[in-house]
């Protein structure tokens, strides 16, 4: 998709459609009402007839109108204009998106972007619109022999913003919306690659991918090398696959020298079978997204780099295969994680604990400002937070504080839960140092403290995606998420206005 921003006069604009939104009911946005000035009346004559309320998702495709340079007038459907926020925006992007892909139109010119929504300015308009685009039009269709082609797919769309001085600051907003676009759209392809063809090696390999692209640094660790660091619980976890492990570590060097960095590390479990503790067969496919962290610590370097954002970014992502097999480990191994504590492997389900650890423990030698996880952790967070929000667990106040405001801005929101150490409790094995679950109650909360054993000597923040990171059933596939709630945090601590 070609993008362009433009100012003003959506009369004058000469376009297969300009797409303009009303409110129910029967009242025209400004420059609905711009144009059926230009009109001579025509548009509210035909909402005076009842042709259209206003309903949110509703849409009206208007041909010939007088006085316009434009072949096509698309009406939008808003709803009522005091309960229009965020989500009504977003909706009405995708509506106005996904229709004009079916009319044949060629090239549009979106007003739906001068909408007022409360607490937003023009930049959070432009920004949010250019996601909503891409997230419409994403298709994974890889595998389908026969794709569903569009007749006459959308190839240009321009976004209007209100006045000429807007037009810079609308202009660096489309560029951030589009490498965020492109960092949801990689992590997406990656969580929604099967599980045989998406491993850790494959993982590597787009990794190594992002030098050519982008100018990333990245490096990949071996079994041999992880060995070396001492990195068992992560290695054991991979005992019963005969796909080799991988370590893959990038860094956008984007800050001044000697900067401290952020720390992002994925889980990159790329099939998660729970391995001895075998989990039940049905919706087991859906495992194949147990790597949503890594796609998204992907994603979100990729993201960066395409910005040029200017801060030291690095993304760790230990990946693994868990699967059954003779030298899998079993319910009641013990294995010493890189930092020296030990752990009994109660439940080889339990996996995705075992290889953030040592990856949390790798992080200490980058000095980090703070590191943040992101893992598909605990189904135990579906219960608690269903498909709306992320978990969130800090040992830092402010860190929390950053990353919620982040996904409020987003719109791709998290929602932190308690640390206390009251939990810690439920961890303990009469054999180890810890074990690697903590029973049923509270389960998000006891693998985030298990985690928390191993960030003691920076700030942390732990992202919990198992709820948010893919939709099930007819909609099977990945969100993108977090990339939003991730680059919108770290674009935050550059000094960009994103809210
Ligand atoms: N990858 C799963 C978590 C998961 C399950 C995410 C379902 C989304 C949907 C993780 O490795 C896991 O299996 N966790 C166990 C932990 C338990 C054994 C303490 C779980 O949640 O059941
Ligand atoms: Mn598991
Ligand atoms: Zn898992």
């Amino acid at each position: 998709m070609e993008f362009s921003i433009k100012s003003g006069s959506p009369e004058k604009q000469r376009t297969a459609c300009v797409v303009v939104g009303v409110f129910e009911p029967r009242k025209l946005s400004v420059p609905g009402e711009i144009i059926n000035q230009a009109a001579g009346n025509h548009i509210s004559d035909l909402l005076r007839r009842g042709d259209m309320e206003g309903k949110a998702g509703t849409t009206l495709l208007l041909h010939n109108v007088p006085g316009t340079l434009c072949d096509r007038v698309l009406l939008v459907g808003l709803g009522k204009e005091k309960d229009f926020r965020e989500k009504e925006f977003r909706d009405a992007v995708s509506t106005a998106v996904r229709t004009l892909n079916e009319t044949g139109a060629f090239d549009a010119s979106l007003t739906l972007t001068e909408l007022p929504v409360k607490k937003r300015d023009m930049s959070w308009r432009i920004r949010q619109t250019t996601l909503m685009v891409f997230e419409t039009l994403y298709r994974f269709d890889r595998y389908k022999s026969k794709k569903d082609e569009v007749r006459r797919p959308l190839r240009k769309l321009t976004l209007s913003v209100e006045s000429r001085t807007d037009l810079s600051a609308a202009e660096t907003a489309l560029m951030q919306g589009q490498a965020i676009a492109a960092g949801m759209n990689f992590a997406k392809d990656l969580g929604n690659l099967p599980g045989n063809v998406c491993t850790p090696t494959y993982l590597a390999e787009q990794a190594l991918g992002m030098r050519k692209e982008h100018k990333l640094k990245v490096e990949v660790l071996e079994r041999a090398d992880m060995e070396k660091l001492g990195m068992g619980s992560l290695l054991s976890v991979t005992l019963g696959s005969h796909q080799p492990p991988k370590f893959i570590i990038l860094r956008h060097d984007g800050g001044k020298k000697g900067e401290k960095p952020v720390v992002l590390v994925g889980k990159g479990v790329t099939f998660d079978t729970g391995g001895i503790s075998l989990k039940p067969g049905p919706e087991m496919d859906e495992m194949k997204y147990d790597m949503c962290g890594a796609a998204s610590v992907l994603g979100s370097m990729k993201a960066i780099a395409q910005m040029a954002l200017p801060a030291n970014v690095i993304g760790l992502i230990p990946t693994v295969e868990n699967m059954p097999g003779g030298g899998a480990s079993r319910p009641g191994d013990i294995v010493t994680s890189m930092s020296g504590q030990t752990v009994e492997i109660l439940n080889t389900d339990a996996e995705g604990r075992l290889i953030l650890c040592d990856a949390l423990t790798y992080a200490e030698r980058f000095e980090p400002a703070c590191v943040i996880d992101i893992a598909t952790l605990t189904g135990a967070c579906v219960i608690a937070l269903g498909h709306v929000a992320s978990g969130l667990f800090a040992n830092d106040d402010g860190l929390a504080r950053e990353l919620l405001h982040a996904g409020q801005n987003a719109y791709d929101r998290a929602w932190q839960l308690p640390l206390w150490d009251d939990y810690q409790e439920q961890l303990k094995s009469p054999f180890a140092d810890m074990a690697n679950i903590g029973g049923r109650p509270a389960g998000s909360i006891t693998a985030a403290c298990f985690l928390a054993r191993y960030t003691k000597k920076y700030h942390w923040a732990h992202l919990d995606v198992a709820g948010t990171a893919w939709k099930s059933g007819k909609e099977k596939g990945a969100t993108g998420r977090p990339v939003p709630l991730l680059t919108h945090f770290l674009l935050a601590r550059v000094g960009a206005q994103v809210g």
